[in-house]
């Protein structure tokens, strides 16, 4: 799958890690940065890993900030995605079966890299389930 990922300078260390275990698994990788623990504004790597989930040019997008929220409050912002926050992989699986996700958040500070990479796997092979979940996931816009 297409993958786009971002973040900012509190996710730099898991998103460098995580983009070479996503391509072993097979994904292709579009980095949007931060490239360094050199401080920056989460908007600014949030924004364009949310257009390239929108526009279609990416499946899935992953965002990784201190807590998940600054990013994730970010990407929802875009019509088109529904960014969830995850802790734990049995959260990531139901942001996939009930809410549709298709951007991926994860607080760097609060996990650790392997909590992480099971979020990211199982966020990646869990589909949506439909039915009751699809009705409700219609009436999210505003
Ligand atoms: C950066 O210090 C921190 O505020 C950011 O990574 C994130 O947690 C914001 O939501």
């Amino acid at each position: 799958m297409k993958i786009a990922i971002g973040g900012d300078h509190a996710g730099f260390g898991y998103k460098r890690k995580l983009i070479p275990i996503l391509e072993k698994w097979g994904h292709t990788v579009t980095d949007f940065g931060t490239n360094s623990e050199d401080s920056v504004d989460y908007p600014d790597f949030a924004h364009p890993v949310a257009s390239a989930v929108e526009k279609g040019d990416c499946e899935f997008g992953i965002l990784i900030c201190g807590t998940g929220n600054g990013v994730a409050i970010t990407a929802n912002k875009h019509e088109k995605i529904r960014a969830g926050l995850c802790w734990n992989a049995e959260v990531a699986t139901l942001i996939r079966q009930h809410n549709d996700a298709n951007v991926l958040s994860m607080p760097a500070r609060f996990i650790s890299l392997e909590e992480a990479e099971k979020i990211t796997q199982t966020f990646l092979n869990t589909a949506f389930e439909g039915g009751r979940h699809a009705r409700r996931v219609g009436k999210m816009s505003c």
